[in-house]
């Protein structure tokens, strides 16, 4: 299977620029892409400019969260049906942000993952440790605790409309990058939960690393096995930085 190269543009960027910047890629970029796929996740408000302004290439354009419901009295918050009706087709799930700023819970996270699968949205659910976790050696027990309670439930049917990113909390806009053999470790492990899970199905699901990845360390972390792809935050804001990554992948 092809890398998966995701841009996360967290609040960042205004209307015209995530336009441009989503425009620029496609004009930079084969068509077809045959060495990597791409997904841009923009703030909501863009989504369908970014959309139409990839309209013509493989670009993949999702959200960096959902609320499980499909309507109601949730204020603030932005449904799956929301989603598709404006074309987004992927979804963020469980980044540390959410998990680490707005409290969300790994029972969230399952039930995000379930609504998103119900709406053939393509959830990506994020796991990652933080500093103290890893020091205190339990990066294996965090990342599987929350691997299994947001994966709880869901059939091997739909194991290959999901995808997993491991982002170390402390790698994340930090500059400090896990090793590819420190994310190679980790990976290896969420593979082995994975057939845990699925089986022969949990073999096949994409496990994306995500933490400070730039263009110097893309390659690297690419060749490692058991990477699937990057998740990029800061670097996937500008196209001189993001470009390089997404070559990265050939
Ligand atoms: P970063 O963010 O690349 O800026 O570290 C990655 C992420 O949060 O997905």
């Amino acid at each position: 299977m092809k890398p998966l190269i995701a841009g996360n543009w967290k609040m960042h960027l205004n209307r015209a620029d995530a336009a441009a910047l989503a425009g620029e890629l496609v004009r930079s970029l084969p068509a077809p892409l045959e060495y990597a796929d791409v997904a841009l996740f923009p703030p909501f408000p863009y989504i369908a400019d970014v959309l139409g302004a990839v309209a013509d290439s493989d670009i993949e354009v999702g959200a960096q969260n959902m609320h499980e419901a499909d309507r109601g009295a949730f204020t603030g918050e932005v449904s799956g049906p929301m989603l598709l009706d404006v074309g987004a087709t992927r979804v963020l799930v469980g980044h540390s942000e959410r998990r680490h700023v707005f409290g969300e819970s790994d029972g969230a996270t399952n039930q995000k993952i379930k609504a998103a699968l119900g709406h053939d949205i393509a959830p990506t659910l994020c796991v990652g440790e933080q500093l103290e976790e890893r020091e205190a050696g339990q990066t294996e027990a965090v990342v599987e605790r929350q691997l299994r309670a947001g994966l709880d439930g869901v059939s091997a049917e739909r194991a290959n409309t999901v995808t997993v990113a491991y982002e170390p909390v402390w790698a994340i806009g930090t500059g400090l990058t896990a090793s590819p053999e420190q994310a190679g470790e980790v990976h290896a492990f969420i593979r082995g939960l994975l057939i845990d899970i699925w089986g022969d199905a949990g073999a096949r699901v994409r496990i994306l690393y995500g933490g400070s990845v730039k263009p110097a360390n893309a390659s690297a972390l690419l060749k490692t096995p058991e990477i699937g792809g990057v998740l990029v935050g800061g670097a996937s804001l500008t196209t001189n930085l993001f470009l390089p990554i997404i070559r990265a992948a050939e």
